[in-house]
């Protein structure tokens, strides 16, 4: 039943709770539960992954074209490996999440 819902979502609109999940299984070893970047892994990197709760980390240039093609294709030279695996609608998931780690704005 999930699938099917989530195979009928259309793929631009990123939902965080579907997001929540891929994220749980994939990005928590290394950018933490919480989104702070402290996961068990994040210690042996260099760079250190990023701190999604930080409002310092979501300047304008955090498009969502540009997390998706972090995520999609990772970062070159640093732990983050691409997930060319996942499909447009997760990857909308994906940053619907990311985007759920963010401050509130002041
Ligand atoms: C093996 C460790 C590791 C895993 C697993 C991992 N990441 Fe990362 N991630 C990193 C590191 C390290 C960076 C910092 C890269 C840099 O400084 O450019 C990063 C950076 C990022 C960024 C910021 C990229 C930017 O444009 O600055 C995003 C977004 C991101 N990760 C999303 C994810 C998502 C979503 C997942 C799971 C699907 C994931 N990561 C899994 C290590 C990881």
């Amino acid at each position: 039943m999930l699938v099917l819902l989530l195979a009928l979502a259309p793929a631009q609109a990123g939902d965080a709770a579907a997001g929540k999940l891929l994220y749980a299984a994939n990005c928590t070893a290394c950018h933490g539960p919480a989104g702070d970047g402290k996961g068990p892994a994040a210690i042996a990197l260099k760079p250190k992954p990023p701190d999604f709760t930080s409002a310092a980390w979501w300047t304008p240039e955090r498009t969502d074209a540009a997390i998706s093609a972090s995520i999609v294709s990772g970062r070159p030279g640093t732990g983050m490996s691409g997930f060319s695996q996942f499909s447009p609608g997760d990857v909308a998931d994906l940053v619907a999440y990311l985007r759920s780690f963010a401050p509130p704005a002041p």
